[in-house]
C-alpha cells in the first residue's frame, strides 16, 4: 500500500485550487438513474469514490464516461438492466445506499446491500427505510440485503426525520421527485450538497421547493429529462486546505473557496487568531510562522455549524495552540481515531466518550503514523506539515477518496510531500510474471 511521506515545518506560499465536491458528486451521479438522457457533471472531481460509483452504476446498466474536457462526466441511463447494489461495492463505499431511492422511483423495485458499520461508527440507514416505507415502498430485509419494491409507484407523502441525515434526505429526495403527488420532508438537511442535488434535479425537471432549509417540499413529476449540471466546490477540501496555512504558517490563496460554504470553520479559525481575507479568487489564510495561536472549542454539527468532516483537521491545529481546547463531536460516536495518532507526534490529548481535551504543545515530532478514515488521515497529513522531522502516513487510498491530487497541491506551495510507491511483493511478482 502506498504512504505519504512529507518533511515539516516549512511555511506555505502560493495558491491551492479547490475541486468539485465529492459528497455531491455522488448523490448527483445518482440520480442520473432518474432519467433515460444524459446528466452531464460539470467540474467533477476524479476520485477513487467517483469511479467506484461508476462501476455500480456501471453494474446497472448506466453508461458512464468521462469527456475530453478535464471534470466532466456524462452519464446515461438509456434502460435499467440490474436493480441489485451488491455487497462487494457497498462495503467499499457506503454511499451505495443512494441508488435505492432513484431505482425505487424509476424501476418500482431495488435490491440494495445494507452496508454495515464503518470506522467512525455504526452508521445506520434507519431513516432512509423508513422514509422509502412512508412512500408507499415494501421493504424486507434478508441476506444483508434490503429487497425493496413498490408495485404501482411511490405516493408522496409528509416524513418527518428525528435525526438530521444528509444520506436520508438525498435518497428520499430522489425517490419524491418521480412520486405520485406531494412529499414534505421535515427536519431535512440544510447541507449545501443537499441544495445542489435540487438544483440539478430542478434542471431535469423536478419541482422541489425549500432546499436549504429544514423543510422541503416535492411535487411528483411523471418524468425527468436530461441536463448539464456543474458540480458544487468541495467545502471539506476547501476547509482542509484552509487549515494548511494555518497549521504550517504561510500564506495561501485558496482558489474558489466561499465563505458561505466554510462559515462556522472561518469564524473559529478567526478567533484562534488565522487570518483570512477576501481575495480575488477566492479566499486567502494566513498566519505568520512561529506566532503562537489561541486554543477554542468546537461542536460539530449540522450545516450550517462546524463540520464533522473538518474536526479531524481542526484537532491538528489545536494540538499547537496555546492553551487548551475542547472538541464536541456530536455527529459520530467512533471519530477521534486520529487522537491517539496525533499523540505519537507528540500531541497532548485526553479523549473521553464523545468529547477531546486538547492541550496545545509548542511543536509536534515527526512520526509513522496511519488513519482509519479519510478526514483523520488528512489530517495527520496537514500535522505533518507542521511537525520536525519526517511523517509517513500510511493507508493513503483513505486519501485517494477524497482529495484529488493532493501531493500536488500541497507541494505547489512549498510543503516537502512525496507518495511512496509500494513496492511489489514477491508473491505478487510472481504473479504478474
Ligand atoms: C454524509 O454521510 C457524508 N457522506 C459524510 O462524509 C459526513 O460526515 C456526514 O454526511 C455528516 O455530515 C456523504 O455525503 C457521502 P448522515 P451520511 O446520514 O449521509 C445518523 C466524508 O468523510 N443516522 O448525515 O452517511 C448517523 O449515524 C464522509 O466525506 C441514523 O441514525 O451521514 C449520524 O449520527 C464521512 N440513521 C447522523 O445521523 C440513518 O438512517 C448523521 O449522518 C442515517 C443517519
Amino acid at each position: 500500500m502506498d504512504r505519504i511521506a512529507l518533511r515539516g515545518g516549512k511555511p506555505l506560499f502560493g495558491e491551492i485550487p479547490v475541486s468539485g465536491a465529492k459528497n455531491a458528486a455522488l448523490p448527483l451521479m445518482a440520480a442520473a438513474i432518474l432519467t433515460d438522457e444524459p446528466l452531464t457533471l460539470l467540474n467533477a472531481p476524479a476520485l477513487a469514490d467517483v469511479a467506484t460509483m461508476g462501476a455500480l452504476l456501471g453494474g446497472l446498466g448506466v453508461e458512464v464516461w468521462r469527456d475530453r474536457v478535464v471534470g466532466q462526466l456524462s452519464l446515461r441511463a438509456s434502460a435499467i438492466e440490474s436493480c441489485v447494489a451488491p455487497y462487494d461495492v457497498v462495503r467499499k463505499m457506503r454511499a451505495s445506499i443512494l441508488v435505492l431511492g432513484p431505482l425505487l422511483a424509476r424501476e418500482h423495485k431495488a435490491q440494495v446491500s445494507l452496508p454495515g458499520g464503518c470506522a467512525i461508527g455504526a452508521r445506520p440507514v434507519d431513516l432512509h427505510l423508513k422514509g422509502l416505507e412512508a412512500l408507499g415502498a415494501q421493504l424486507d430485509l434478508r441476506e444483508g440485503y434490503v429487497f425493496a419494491e413498490a408495485p404501482g409507484g411511490l405516493k408522496g407523502a409528509r416524513i418527518v426525520s428525528p435525526v438530521v441525515s444528509v444520506g436520508a434526505t438525498e435518497n428520499l429526495l430522489m425517490a419524491a421527485v418521480l412520486a405520485k403527488g406531494e412529499t414534505v420532508l421535515e427536519n431535512a438537511a440544510r447541507e449545501p450538497e443537499i441544495v445542489d442535488l435540487a438544483e440539478c434535479l430542478r434542471a431535469m425537471g423536478a419541482r422541489i421547493e425549500g432546499e436549504g432549509s429544514s423543510t422541503i417540499r416535492i411535487q411528483g413529476v411523471e418524468r425527468l429529462r436530461g441536463a448539464n449540471h456543474r458540480v458544487l466546490p468541495d467545502r471539506i477540501e476547501m476547509g482542509s486546505y484552509m487549515l494548511a496555512p494555518a497549521v504550517a504558517g504561510g500564506s495561501v490563496e485558496i482558489l474558489g473557496a466561499r465563505r458561505d460554504l466554510v462559515g462556522a470553520l472561518i469564524e473559529r479559525m478567526e478567533a484562534a487568531g488565522v487570518s483570512i481575507e477576501d481575495s480575488p479568487r477566492g479566499l486567502r489564510v494566513s498566519r505568520k510562522p512561529g506566532e503562537r495561536l489561541r486554543a477554542v472549542d468546537i461542536e460539530t454539527a449540522p450545516f450550517p455549524g462546524f463540520p464533522t468532516d473538518l474536526q479531524a483537521q481542526m484537532m491538528a491545529l489545536l494540538t499547537m495552540a496555546e492553551g487548551e481546547s475542547r472538541i464536541e463531536e456530536t455527529i459520530f460516536e467512533n471519530r477521534f481515531m486520529h487522537a491517539p495518532e496525533l499523540t505519537r507526534m507528540g500531541a497532548r490529548i485526553e479523549v473521553h466518550g464523545g468529547s477531546a481535551l486538547v492541550k496545545g504543545v509548542e511543536r509536534l515530532k515527526g512520526a509513522p503514523v496511519m488513519a482509519t478514515d479519510l478526514r483523520a488521515s488528512i489530517g495527520l497529513i496537514l500535522a505533518g506539515l507542521a511537525a520536525e522531522g519526517e511523517t509517513i502516513v500510511s493507508r493513503v487510498y483513505h486519501l485517494d477518496r477524497g482529495y484529488e491530487r493532493l501531493e500536488a497541491k500541497l507541494s505547489a506551495c512549498g510543503a516537502e510531500i512525496r507518495r511512496l510507491r509500494d513496492q511489489p511483493t514477491t508473491a505478487a511478482r510472481a504473479a504478474v510474471a
